[in-house]
């Protein structure tokens, strides 16, 4: 006999840990900074249309399908979908995905670990120094790394859904929070920050154009953690009295919020220490954003409060970075770990060991893609450029699959589950869901222009990054 199947133990729970999952190091650094690059305050309101007129109603349709199902992804299509193979092959692409961003996830969060330990140990200067990122991954101290994070995320997921996820949400969350407000707080007492903030929020609708309204949509898609199997399995812990719907938005404004809030803290950042930035120099990669320009900004900010201030600042950085790359990365290993539990019916502990083992040996095998190991390095050659693992992770998992997975679970809505039983589904909890006007504008979309809209996005994906051809 199976143990019965946790659940979250209350509403805010849920939210706080669906929160942590949405809020992640593409909100801390990759929103403000494609805000900033793509007209500020026009990319803001395309993005937030994206968020509640696309994005939530897939939200609420992976939620939906977890809590009737009560299972996790694979076994979730595989019973709705009534035993058809293809709906077998979706359940089965929604657990694998997040096992495979889960590495790449992971690379990252050790980084910024290792990041956060240095500034720690006073190295700030260190992690300023031309061309120390390029080394780093390098190093041997990657092990130790990837130690601490590994252990980390193991002691909260192996807690289960309530004594772990839930509860560490419930600590981390709010520390988030605090630590966000504070460095803007900090930023915008700086000196030459408001043109930061004025740069941010001044709309120039100039700069919008086909790329950047499909880099808002994948933003926005990643940001709420969609595609990745992640609320479908959340939404099976979801008791049947609680609202989701309700709770869906809830998570939804909290994740646009810190993305806003971060851009309050980025830019007038940018602005004050480097007045004479050009937006388009600054790199469309959140990753050298973190690891090579934000130490600079810290450093440049020892001339005017001293170093150990600016340490203490860096510090406060990338720990609030990394609450926010743990919060997400708990939530996507616990993806294949309840699958496998639900499979091999297996205690958590011992599923945890098995994906934690297999995902630890991708990761080391990503993380000495860098050119450590050659063959790694130039593991595949396509679209005119050698692709090391680690790009070959991110191009196909993170840019193509996402947005097909969410492709399919609109499809599944309108062809198979229906959306009468999404609309019942969701109406346990919030009675009222089905007549209000937003139940009535999910019912169509997600049959209809969504799905049309997420398959344009995943053809012009594969032809840019497969073929260096761009459609759009
Ligand atoms: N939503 C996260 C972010 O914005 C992305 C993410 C979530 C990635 C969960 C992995 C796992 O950064």
């Amino acid at each position: 006999m199976s143990a019965p199947r946790e659940q979250f133990g209350s509403k805010i729970g849920f939210i706080l840990a669906a929160a942590g999952s949405a809020v992640g190091i593409g909100n801390i650094v990759g929103f403000p900074v494609a805000a900033a690059k793509n007209g500020g305050a026009a990319f803001l309101l395309i993005y937030a249309c994206f968020i509640a007129f696309i994005c939530l109603p897939v939200m609420l349709a992976e939620m939906g399908l977890g809590r009737r199902s009560q299972h996790s992804p694979r076994k979730a299509y595989a019973e709705l979908g009534q035993g058809l193979k293809r709906w077998e092959f979706a359940g089965w692409l929604a657990t694998f995905t997040p096992f495979m961003i889960a590495v790449f996830y992971m690379v990252i969060t050790v980084w910024i670990f290792g990041y956060l330990v240095q500034s720690l140990l006073g190295n700030l200067d260190l992690l300023a120094s031309e061309g120390y990122f390029a080394t780093f991954v390098n190093e041997q101290s990657f092990l130790l790394y990837l130690a601490g994070v590994t252990a980390i995320t193991y002691l909260i997921l192996v807690g289960g859904v309530r004594n772990g996820i839930e509860r560490a949400s419930k600590i981390l969350m709010p520390a988030l929070f605090i630590m966000l407000i504070l460095l803007v707080i900090f930023v915008l007492t700086l000196e030459g920050s408001w043109s930061g903030v004025q740069f941010y929020l001044i709309p120039d609708f100039s700069r919008i154009n086909g790329a950047v309204i499909n880099g808002a949509l994948s933003q926005a898609f990643f940001s709420l953690s969609l595609g990745m199997g992640i609320l479908i399995t959340y939404g099976s812990y979801f008791r049947r009295s609680d609202d989701i719907v309700t709770s869906a938005k809830l998570v939804a404004v909290t994740d646009t919020s810190v993305a806003f809030i971060a851009g309050l803290m980025t830019l007038p950042a940018i602005f004050a220490i480097f007045p004479d930035t050009n937006v388009d120099s600054l790199s469309d990669s959140s990753i050298s954003m973190v690891f090579s320009f934000f130490p600079n900004i810290f450093l440049a900010l020892s001339d005017t409060i001293g170093y150990l201030a600016a340490s203490i600042a860096a510090t406060i950085f990338f720990l609030l970075a990394f609450v926010a790359a743990i919060t997400s990365l708990v939530s996507i290993i616990e993806v294949p770990t309840s699958s496998f539990m639900e499979k091999r019916d297996v205690p958590r502990k011992k599923a945890l060991l098995t994906i934690g083992t297999l995902i630890t040996i991708l990761t080391l095998i990503a993380a000495t893609s860098f050119g450590l190991v050659p063959w790694f390095t130039s593991f595949v050659h396509y679209a005119g450029v050698d692709k090391s693992v680690f790009d070959v992770i991110t191009d196909v998992f993170y840019d193509t699959i996402l947005p097909l997975n969410g492709l399919l679970i609109c499809l599944f809505v309108r062809f198979r589950w229906k959306r009468a039983q999404l609309t019942a589904e969701l109406s346990e909890g919030n009675p009222g869901y089905g007549n209000s006007w937003f139940g009535k504008y999910v019912n169509v979309a997600i049959g209809t222009f969504i799905p049309v809209i997420l398959a344009a996005v995943f053809i012009n994906t594969v032809f840019n990054k497969f073929f260096a051809i761009s459609i759009i």
